[in-house]
Order: C-alpha cells, then structure tokens, then sequence
C-alpha cells in the first residue's frame, strides 16, 4: 500500500492499487478533474517525490517532455511509492452534487442537427458558470451536457448535437420532446469561470461547446460589463451556426466584446454575415489575434481534438497550465463507464469537503 502526501492537504492517504483520483475522491479530497479519463488536463499534478506509473492517455493531455518534469494527470497513473504531489489546479469548494427530476418546458431544433432544451427544475441548483450536468431520459443512458444558461434560475438550458447514432442526442434533437421528464444530476466540472480573476477572458467553444462558454461570458459580463472579453465561436460551415441570433444581439449590447466565428471548412468569407466570417481553423485566428496570451484565463469546451489543438497554441502563446480550463465533449467510454463510481465517490467527496471547508479558509482563485 501506498501513502499519498498532497500540498495543502492535512492528511496522508493510502492507495490501494487504484489511481491517484480514486485515491484523492475516497477520501474526500476536493482534487480538480473533469473527465476522469485523460482527455482534459484538469487532474494535472506535480510529483514532488516518489514515483508513479502512467496509464495510457493522448500526448495532447501529458507531453512526453511534461512527464520527464514530473508532471502526471491523477486520473491516468498510480503510485509506484509513497509519493508527495502537488496540483497545478486548486483545492476548492464546490456546489453539492444534487438530483432532481425536471421537465422539458422548452424545445427548438435549429441548423446544425442542435435542439435547444430548457429542463424546469422545481427548485433553483447552484453551479459554476461553465459546468455541466448528466441528462437521463426514460431508460437511456445519462450523457454529459453543458448548461447554457447562468445560475440562478429554476430553468437549465442546454444545446445538444445529433450524433449519428446517438441514443440520448437523436431523441433529443427529434422534435416532441417538451413535457418529457429528465433525471439532472450534478453539477461537475472545472471548466467553470474563475470569478475572481480580472484579467482578459478568452472563451472559445467548438459547436455546443458554445454553451458552457455563453454561460461564462454572460454571467461575467453581468459582474463587470466592461471587461475585456473575446468569444470565439468555432464551426465548420456556416450552416452550423445555429446561435447567430444571439450572437448578434450580444455584439449589440457589449460592442467591445470582440465576437469571432472561424470556420474551417468554409470557401470564401460572407461579407453580408450578421457576425463577420474567418475562412480558418480557430488554432490559426487564435495565432493570428494574438502575441501573448499571458495573464488572461482560457477557456474552451468542444471536441477533443479541437481542444488538445487550441491548449497547445495556448501553451505556445505563453499561456499558464493553471489559466487554461478546459472541456472537452469527449465520448470515451470510460467516462460513462466510471461515472457511477465517481459520482457516487464525489457526492461522498463533497459532503467530507463541506466538513473541511467549514475549519479552513478558501484559498484565492487565481
Ligand atoms: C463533460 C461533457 C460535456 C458535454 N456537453 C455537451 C453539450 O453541451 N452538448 C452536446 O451536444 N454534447 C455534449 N457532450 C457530449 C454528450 O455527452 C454525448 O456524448 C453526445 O450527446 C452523444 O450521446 P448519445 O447518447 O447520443 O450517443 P451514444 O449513443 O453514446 O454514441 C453513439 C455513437 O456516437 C459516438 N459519439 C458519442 N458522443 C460523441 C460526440 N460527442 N462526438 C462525436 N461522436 C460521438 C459514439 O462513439 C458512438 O459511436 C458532452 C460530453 C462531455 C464529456
Ligand atoms: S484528464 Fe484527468 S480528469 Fe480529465
């Protein structure tokens, strides 16, 4: 057995064979992860002394080069010795994990195969702008959606793609689904919007993945509406585009809100588009726009592919790790197939949590 040391943590924890997460959510500890499967970073750690064994995940996630310094996703490794670990993320409190029962009093299939669902909830659940919910209808299987909206309200929104030969997303994106019931569960995430932080937010969503990133404009354009603010919409064509209305109403009311729609597989740029077209892959406006992306906050939700390519520009553009949030709609199975575990482990997590954070101040976001 394995002991585990964590900076900022008052215990040492022993590990059974398990990986480091599953160390971290059995006992309790408010370590950061989103997928808990290797695709988005946000269970990056330090080793500081020790060693550990590394399970397969995308080189996009942990270089090569990030390994030899030390550095490890929690969800992708076990310790080899007793091992002392710091995480590049923070230690913080989160809303509780909660499940309601709601109903679909809202349902509009727009371009692009997206339908746009509102869920009535009979009582309002807290969350961070940017995170996500499971979503069970029926007898299928729950699946990961990102709410559009911000906290606050008894209604989640949220804009769900049909995958082709999708279970959840084609029954979904059919229309007569208002007045069904869904089971909502959550929230998870830590691709949410680091409130605290005053310096320049660069959101970028990949097709739905504009939803969480909508949450996190509004509601920090809300907190301060002259902040400085890009949104990059990133699509392929601009019949996918199903979110042009809004785009263009929010460009109306925050004019210094520099909006951009990149599209990869467009020809030739529509001069007369209510929001103005970039015939190119977002990685390549991201070069374009900017020299250094040093002291702002990044944030993007969409592919995986799309998002191991925008975190590497990132990177290359001085970008910090801890700046980068990030959450990618990935439909690796091991997301669904831990997710009973780690959501009966988180909900766990989180009251032991509430019990710490109760005798420890909050450390500063950055
Ligand atoms: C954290 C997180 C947040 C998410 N938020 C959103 C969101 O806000 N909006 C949204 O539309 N989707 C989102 N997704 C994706 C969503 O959870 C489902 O994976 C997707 O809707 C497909 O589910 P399904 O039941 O229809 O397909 P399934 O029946 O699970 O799969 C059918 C086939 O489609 C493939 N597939 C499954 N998902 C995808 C995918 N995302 N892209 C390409 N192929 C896929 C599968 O490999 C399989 O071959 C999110 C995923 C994660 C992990
Ligand atoms: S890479 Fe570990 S939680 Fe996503």
């Amino acid at each position: 057995m394995a002991r585990i040391e964590l900076v900022d943590w008052p215990h040492t924890l022993e590990n059974s064979g398990e990986t480091v997460l599953d160390t971290m959510m059995i006992n309790g500890v408010p370590f950061p992860f989103s997928c808990g499967a290797g695709d988005c970073g946000a269970c990056k750690g330090h080793v500081l002394q020790g060693k550990v064994e590394h399970l397969p995940c995308p080189e996009s996630t942990l270089s090569k080069e990030e390994r030899d310094q030390g550095l490890v996703l929690a969800c992708r490794c076990t310790p080899k010795s007793d091992i002392r670990l710091q995480t590049l993320g923070e230690l913080v409190h989160m809303p509780p994990v909660v499940q309601q029962f709601g109903r679909v009093v809202h349902q509009e299939v727009r371009g692009g195969g997206v339908a746009v669902i509102r869920v009535a909830l009979r009582k309002a659940v807290e969350f961070r702008p940017g995170q996500y919910f499971m979503l069970k209808f029926g007898a299928l299987p729950a699946r990961a959606y990102s709410v559009a909206s911000v906290p606050g309200s008894t209604e989640l929104e949220f804009h769900i793609r049909r995958v082709e030969g999708g279970k959840t997303s084609t029954l979904v994106t059919q229309p007569g689904l208002t007045g069904q019931y869904a089971r909502v569960e959550g929230p998870y995430g830590h691709g949410y919007w680091r409130e605290q932080h005053a310096g320049p937010i660069v959101a970028i969503g990949g097709g739905t993945g504009l939803a969480p990133m909508w949450s996190i404009v509004l509601s920090a354009l809300s907190g301060s509406a002259r902040r400085e603010v890009h949104l990059y919409y990133a699509a392929r064509t601009a019949d996918d585009c199903y979110w042009e209305q809004e785009l263009v109403e929010l460009a109306r009311r925050h004019p210094h809100v520099r909006l951009h729609n990149t599209l990869s597989r467009l020809q030739t740029p529509d001069a007369r588009a209510p929001i103005p077209q970039r015939a190119q892959r977002v990685t390549d406006a991201l070069r374009e726009d900017f020299k250094s992306l040093a002291g702002a906050k990044l944030y993007i939700a969409g592919p995986p592919a799309q998002v191991a390519a925008v975190s590497a520009v990132a990177r290359e553009l001085g970008l910090d790790n801890r700046d980068l949030h990030t959450d990618p709609f990935s439909d690796n199975p091991e997301h669904h197939q831990d997710s009973w575990f780690k959501r009966t482990m988180h909900r766990w997590h989180i009251r032991r949590e509430a019990r710490h954070w109760r005798h420890h101040p909050e450390p500063a976001q950055r």
